[in-house]
């Protein structure tokens, strides 16, 4: 029988950590819990608590699921309480490769998936679901989108706190939080995805630092990364522009938690790590007055791995073209499968700038791109709207087996390692990498925020670019396709970008599109502020209620996040 290849990376997990069950370190499980205390909890809840199955199960009860469903993140979110984006999260592999799948459901009675879902409506279910179970003493996990990269809202055996129905929208000229005039900001509850949110922002008059997809949640754990965005380089991060969050902490007491009110978990909250703190059931976020911007979305076509790479580092020489216009741009290598040839998507998006600039912003890479034998111009779509028009995505891909890998790259590289970058991306291209996904999205005002006191990794102040390879399989994948998949981060991905930016300590990451298998998330996830994480951590949720795969204080519990190891 085939060996599934998560199963020795968790079995490599457990055996680091040493499971600790029979020390009476373990929370119970959640299903050792009576019937007749889950529907007490379900009349607190007004009959919101529901059962959680796996997305291959919740649509074979269903009689099926179209693809369109089945990949549509919209649909899931709406339909399918335990369904994560990436997939593979809710699977629990078992080391036969056991896995619950569309076309076999005979294995999801084991799968990654709470057993109850509260389907919450209003702050007092939060805080009932929050209370139950510290009172239980099992394990909770929230969820808003089901976004995650790191599989942190979901677990097998636990209760879920589901809070896509707090959709609540405020802007207002003048929020009054810490101080009587803290100016033009939108009040967010985590529910409402950026898609609607761009929307409402335009028909506001108004912009904000939002990421780039339709249902990821601003107020759930994308804030709480610290939050990137086509305006990061000419406003900061979200994080930056987070100026107050209302919190149901592991108390069960819902807190105002500003810059005056709870400082120390207002400092944590913004970029401390999505999960680790409460239940975010608001957010309020500066806004902007709107203006219009201009997107190109151009694909270039390559003829083998070699020119790919000499073309992006070309691409590298000319990245501080976009620096004083503080343009974004999203620079995406990608490959169809392993034998398909390399295509760079360059997505340019020109803040408050019009198409004549745009296209004299692109000249000189352009004229260089085409000169290099073997690269061809095959699209080139432009347009200049309301800023909110330009993240147009209706919908999100979802449904599909994908791990992430990441790192910061300092500004530092850039300037003075060019000549790596190529190889690099020679070098991920024949390990296999379908997708080097660059983000040139700090710099600018992110590196100009760099005194603004809070948990940001401070590796985004250095940084230039995120850089994520996303390493997909399908369901059809063999074993042997798998393991490729399960190893490339941590054997061959990460040392190839510490061979291009010249440092093999373990560098900054981005916690919310990363490596769940990272070997030191603590530094890299959270660097120098750990310590000061950590001892916030105790204070607000001393018994570790809200544990998520590499945040703060998972390191004290096993990665199911279910026993205590010290
Ligand atoms: C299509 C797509 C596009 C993306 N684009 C961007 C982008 O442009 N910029 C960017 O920075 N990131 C982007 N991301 C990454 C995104 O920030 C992360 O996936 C993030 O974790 C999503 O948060 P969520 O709450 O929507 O997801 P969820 O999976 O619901 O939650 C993620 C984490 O946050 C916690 N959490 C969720 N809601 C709450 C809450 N209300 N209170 C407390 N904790 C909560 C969960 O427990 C979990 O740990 C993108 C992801 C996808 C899939
Ligand atoms: C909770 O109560 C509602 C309404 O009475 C009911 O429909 C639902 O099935 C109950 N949930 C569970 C998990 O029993
Ligand atoms: C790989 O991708 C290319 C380009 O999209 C396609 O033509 C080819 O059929 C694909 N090969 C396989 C094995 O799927
Ligand atoms: C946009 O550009 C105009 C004209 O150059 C300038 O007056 C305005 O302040 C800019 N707006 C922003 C938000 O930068
Ligand atoms: C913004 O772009 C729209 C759509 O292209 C255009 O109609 C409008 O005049 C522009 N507004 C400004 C202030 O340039
Ligand atoms: C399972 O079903 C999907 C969708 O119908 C199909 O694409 C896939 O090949 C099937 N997988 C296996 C292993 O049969």
């Amino acid at each position: 029988m085939a060996v599934n290849p998560f199963t020795s990376l968790l079995f490599a997990s457990l055996l680091l950590l040493g499971p600790v069950a029979g020390t009476g370190a373990c929370r119970k499980s959640a299903a050792s819990v009576t019937k007749s205390q889950w529907s007490s909890l379900n009349s607190t809840v007004d009959g919101r608590l529901v059962s959680v199955v796996p997305s291959a199960l919740w649509c074979q009860q269903r009689g099926g699921c179209t693809d369109a469903e089945w990949s549509s993140a919209r649909f899931r979110l709406s339909n399918i309480p335990g369904a994560m984006d990436s997939y593979n999260y809710e699977q629990a592999y078992d080391g036969v490769g056991l896995v619950c799948l569309r076309n076999n459901t005979a294995n999801c009675a084991k799968a990654n998936v709470p057993l109850y879902s509260v389907e919450a409506q209003t702050v007092a279910d939060v805080q009932a679901a929050v209370k139950f179970a510290a009172a239980h003493d099992i394990r909770l996990v929230v969820k808003s989108s089901g976004h995650d990269f790191l599989g942190r809202s979901t677990a097998a055996d636990s209760l879920m706190i589901r809070m896509k129905n707090f959709k609540t929208v405020t802007f207002v000229n003048n929020f009054k939080g810490a101080s009587t005039s803290m100016g033009s900001a939108v009040t967010v509850g985590p529910g409402l995805g950026t898609g609607d949110l761009y929307q409402l922002a335009k028909a506001a008059g108004k912009v904000l630092v939002i990421g780039s997809a339709a249902t990821v949640a601003a107020a759930g754990g994308y804030v709480q990364g610290a939050g990137h965005s086509i305006l990061s380089r000419k406003f900061g991060l979200a994080a930056d522009n987070a100026i107050q969050f209302q919190v149901v902490v592991a108390s069960g007491q819902l807190l105002t938690v500003n810059s005056q009110s709870n400082s120390d978990l207002f400092w944590a909250i913004r970029g401390g790590g999505a999960g680790s703190w409460g239940v975010i059931v608001s957010a309020t976020f500066r806004t902007y007055g709107t203006f219009n911007s201009t997107i190109f979305v151009q694909t270039y076509a390559t003829t083998s791995h070699q020119v790919a790479a000499d073309l992006m580092q070309l691409h590298a020489s000319h990245i501080f073209d976009y620096e004083a216009t503080r343009t974004c741009q999203y620079f995406f290598l990608q490959k169809a499968n392993v034998t398909a040839i390399p295509i760079l998507t360059l997505y340019t998006i020109a803040i408050n700038q019009t198409t004549p600039q745009t296209t004299a912003l692109l000249a000189p890479f352009q004229g260089k791109a085409l000169a290099i034998s073997g690269v061809t111009l095959t699209s080139n779509v432009q347009l200049t709207s309301d800023t909110n028009d330009l993240v147009f995505f209706a919908d999100d891909i979802s449904g599909i087996d994908l791990i992430t890998g990441s790192r910061l790259i300092p500004k530092e590289t850039y300037q003075n390692r060019v000549s790596k970058i190529g190889p690099a991306y020679k070098t991920l291209l024949d390990v296999g990498t379908l997708n080097i996904l660059g983000h040139l999205v700090a710099g600018g005002q992110v590196a100009a925020n760099s005194g603004i006191s809070s948990a940001v990794h401070p590796g985004w102040r250095t940084a230039l670019v995120h850089l994520l390879m996303e390493n997909p399989w399908t369901d059809g994948a063999t074993i042997t396709e798998q393991n490729h998949v399960a190893t490339l981060w941590n054997d061959k991905q990460l040392a190839a970008i510490q061979k291009m930016t010249g440092d093999d300590s373990p560098g900054a990451a981005y916690s919310n599109e990363a490596a769940q298998v990272e070997k030191h998330p603590e530094e890299t996830f959270f660097g120098p502020n750990y310590a000061k994480l950590k001892s916030i951590k105790t204070k607000y949720d001393p018994k570790g209620l809200f544990i998520v795969r590499n945040g703060v204080g998972s390191d004290d519990w096993n990665a199911q996040g279910t026993c205590r190891l010290h």
